[in-house]
């Protein structure tokens, strides 16, 4: 393929990712969206490997790498379990990192890399290596230890190291002293001690960074890392002169950042506070560590009772969380949608924007049930109808319905907006213990009086619901 041919097909790539991250936008057009970035991926491979930059020789270890890599990627999207899609992101996240530093290097001993390049052009080039080196360490550690904390191998608990700010703006000055080294060296041999130094230091870093981030700010992390891998993606680029990665690594970074914006606007914090690090620090309450602090009575209730509610009631809104994923609930959900809203009940889905363990955790569920979207809302656009409710359903959710947030401005989540179910007349939460959700702090909502507590795995209460209400 003939470079001008290439430039066309990288061209048509970059639209069809634009169109892609378009359609995502919303869940009716998000099938079609990932369509086009399948096929914009399929075309950017093509061009890339018959490309003017490939020579024949290379096609063996092409080959021998996509089968490889192919081979790891099918597995484990075929073997995955739902709950467990967020730490493989942060998994891939953290590859686009690992890509980063290794063609960094391999770019900086590579003397063919740098043939012609003189004077300013030489110095732009070690600024792209030192840079891409840098952006891909820090989303490299800070995403194994991402990974380490969504599946648990890691406590939640933000590490506060005494002096961390100044912790990090040393090192910051470390990175900076030695990249003015690195643009003035003329050899691979002077080049490796700088190089080296710094992506300890930014691995450190990316650790550090991480591991002061706690229980409820962990969304924006999940965000932020895309979109550092975004920005890893970009600099490869920068180092192997190819544009497509250049654009496709830009538009990640930038959607990341701008879902970092949404996720901070969601939890009510400020970017810079999360990413400062500190929730559960000593100004709050300390976490329930594994299960509530008794707080209070609570009532429970059967599933019998359960479908009586819901058999007398006008109008059901259900609340979804984690524990829905982790029972995998969806589909008897659905069911129970069906049969109510055939009954004449208005039945509505309200989904928190960090409900579950990733964005959009719950609608890829809900749409994978089938259920409608015009009955699945956004939390703002429900708070309101709360009192209007006979029953609200909360299906293993627990952080985001979690009134403290409002009442209580000790609560480490204090200030994150949540959805108002106790407002309702009758709201049931659905969970298996009095156990605290994944920010581990107390929940004042299964005290009230007006709610009334299904003891259980989520999808065993939910068939048993369903089959009283077909009795
Ligand atoms: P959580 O607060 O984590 O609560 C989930 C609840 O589900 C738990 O209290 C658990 O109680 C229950 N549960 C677990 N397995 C269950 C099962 N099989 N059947 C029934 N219930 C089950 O979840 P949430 O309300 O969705 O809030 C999300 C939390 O995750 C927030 O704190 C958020 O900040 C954080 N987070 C979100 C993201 C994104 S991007 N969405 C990423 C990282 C972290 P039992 O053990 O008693 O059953």
């Amino acid at each position: 393929m003939n470079s001008s041919l290439a430039t066309v097909a990288y061209i048509g790539a970059t639209i069809l990712f634009i169109l892609s991250l378009g359609g995502l936008s919303n869940q009716e057009s998000s099938r079609r969206g990932n369509l086009f970035g399948m096929i914009g991926m399929t075309i950017a491979v093509l061009a890339t490997v018959f490309g003017p930059q490939v020579n024949s020789g290379g096609y063996a270890w092409i080959i021998g790498a996509m089968v490889i890599g192919g081979s790891i990627g099918l597995y484990l999207a075929r073997s995955v379990q739902m709950t467990q899609m967020p730490e493989l992101v942060a998994f891939m996240h953290s590859m686009v990192g690992l890509a980063a530093v290794l063609v960094g290097f391999a770019t900086f001993v590579d003397p063919t890399a740098t043939e012609g390049f003189e004077g300013a052009a030489r110095t732009i080039h070690a600024l792209e290596i030192y840079i891409g080196i840098f952006i891909g360490a820090v989303t490299l550690s800070g995403s194994v230890i991402a990974f380490g904390k969504l599946s648990g191998r890691i406590g939640g608990n933000p590490m506060l190291l005494p002096g961390r700010h100044l912790l990090n703006l040393a090192g910051l000055l470390v990175v900076i002293y030695f990249g003015s080294v690195f643009m003035g060296v003329h050899t691979v041999e002077e080049g490796m001690m700088p190089i080296i130094v710094m992506t300890v230091i930014a691995l450190l870093f990316g650790i550090h960074m991480v591991m002061a981030i706690g229980g409820a700010d962990m969304p924006v992390v999940v965000s932020m890392l895309n979109s550092y891998s975004g920005w890893a993606a970009a600099a490869t680029g920068f180092m192997l002169n190819n544009d497509l990665l250049i654009v496709v690594g830009a538009l990640v970074g930038s959607s990341g950042a701008i879902l970092s914006y949404i996720m901070c606007n969601a939890m009510n914090r400020s970017f810079i506070s999360v990413i400062a690090g500190g929730f559960g620090t000593t100004s709050a309450k300390p976490a329930a560590a594994g299960g509530a602090q008794p707080a209070g009575e609570v009532t429970p209730i059967s599933s019998v009772e359960t479908a009586e509610l819901l058999r007398d009631a006008k109008s059901v809104i259900i609340v979804p969380g984690y524990g829905m994923a982790v029972a995998q609930a969806q589909h008897t959900v659905f069911e129970i949608t069906k049969h109510l809203r055939d009954k004449g009940v208005n039945v509505r889905f309200g989904i928190h924007p960090v409900a579950g363990r990733m964005p959009g955790h719950m609608n890829v569920l809900l749409a994978e049930a089938k259920v409608p979207y015009d009955i699945v809302f956004e939390m703002d656009e429900l708070n309101d109808d709360f009192p209007a409710t006979d029953v609200t359903m909360v299906i293993g959710a627990n952080d985001i319905v979690n009134p403290s947030a409002q009442d209580d401005p000790t609560s480490p989540i204090a200030g994150m907006p949540v959805l108002e179910v106790w407002k309702s007349k009758t709201s049931i939460v659905m969970k298996r213990s009095m156990a605290s959700g994944y920010a581990g702090v107390d929940n004042p909502l299964f005290y009230k009086e007006n709610n009334r507590m299904l003891f259980g795995d989520a999808k065993k209460m939910l068939d048993e619901v369903l089959t009283a209400l077909r009795a």
